[in-house]
Parts: C-alpha cells; structure tokens; sequence
C-alpha cells in the first residue's frame, strides 16, 4: 500500500505540511510528499491514497496570477525565499488528472491564514470538488492548517498535520 501526498508551495508552509502528512501516513503505508512540478503520472497510478495540498490565494486556490504576485512581494521586500518550483499550481495538474481505477482513494488540505473559513476562503474546498468531480473517493473532510500573518505555521499545524496523516492511514487500512 502507497500514498502519495502532492503539493504546490510558494514560501514552503504548504510544503512543510505534505511533509508532516506524509510522516504521519508513514507509520503505517509507504508514503512520500512531492511538488506538483515533479510528480509523474505514474507516481499516481496505483496509489492507495492521494492526498492533495496547496496554499489560499485570494480565497481559493492558486493562480498565474497570484503566484505572481506572491513572487513579487517576496522580490520587493526581500523578507521570504521561493520554493524551488514556485511556478507551478495544482489548480492546471487537477484540471488533467484522473483517478487510476475509478473511486482511487483520496484527501484535500490547505493552508491559509488564521480566522473563519468563511473570511480567509479555503483552497481545499476547490481541491476537494476537482478530485470528486474527476472520479476519486474523498476519505476525509478537506483541512486547513493556519498560518500567522509572518506568514509561518502556528506552534502546533505540523503536529496537527502529522496527526491528520496517521487519521488518514486509519482509514484507509481495511483497503490494505
Ligand atoms: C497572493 C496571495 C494571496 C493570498 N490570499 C489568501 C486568502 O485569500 N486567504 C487566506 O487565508 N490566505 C491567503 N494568503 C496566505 C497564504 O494562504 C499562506 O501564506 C500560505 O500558507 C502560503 O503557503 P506557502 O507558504 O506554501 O506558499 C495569500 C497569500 C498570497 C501570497
């Protein structure tokens, strides 16, 4: 059994997160975080889980647009690194993928910032349409983990996140 966890990461919160998840999956199937600008087609086939994360901009996910402009502010004040790979967005990956057999098994997360989802937007709620929209079998409600206006993770998102890795492996293990 193989979860794959797939993120797009522009100033590396995102990407610390689909780590921490990919740990927590790891206690119990073979599991492993990847960029979306490097994962293969045949990286998803076969999976058991596929779990998909990105960062909030402007209440939804990623854009050209926003991602730009994420590299702008970075640029202009010198304050935050860019992830190797920033470029590239889940929103285009999503619009081609489809499920390896039909009901592949998976999971959507975010990161955003602090506050009612309501307020902030989520990019998972998105993340989740297009995968069920594409034939996957959600396993878990769509999760945000918070960030500060630094923009840097709150003290305890990647514990949260590890822990929602290990929930995920829960439930999927009758599969196994
Ligand atoms: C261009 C841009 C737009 C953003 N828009 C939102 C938003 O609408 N809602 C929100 O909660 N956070 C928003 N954020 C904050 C990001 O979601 C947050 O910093 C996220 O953790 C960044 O992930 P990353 O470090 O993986 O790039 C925005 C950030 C940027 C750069």
């Amino acid at each position: 059994m193989r979860a794959l966890v797939v993120y797009e990461s522009m100033y590396g919160n995102t990407r610390q997160v689909a780590e921490a998840v990919a740990h927590g999956l790891g206690r119990s199937v073979l599991a492993r975080a990847v960029s979306v600008a490097e994962v293969a087609a045949a990286d998803v086939a076969g999976c058991g889980l596929l779990v998909v994360g990105g960062p909030t901009h402007v209440h939804g996910m990623s854009r050209a647009s926003t991602r730009h402009s994420a590299a702008t502010v970075a640029e202009a004040t010198g304050s935050r690194s860019i992830e190797p790979h920033a470029d590239a967005g889940i929103r285009d990956w999503l619009a081609q993928l489809r499920p390896d057999v039909p009901g592949q098994k998976a999971a959507a997360f975010d990161t955003r910032a602090q506050g009612p989802a309501l307020l902030t937007g989520r990019a998972s709620k998105g993340i989740a349409v297009q995968l069920r929209e594409a034939g996957f079998e959600l396993v878990s409600e769509p999760e945000s983990f918070k960030v500060t206006s630094a923009p840097e993770l709150g003290p305890d998102e990647i514990e949260r996140a590890r822990l929602w890795g290990e929930s995920l492996a829960a439930k999927i293990a009758p599969a196994i």
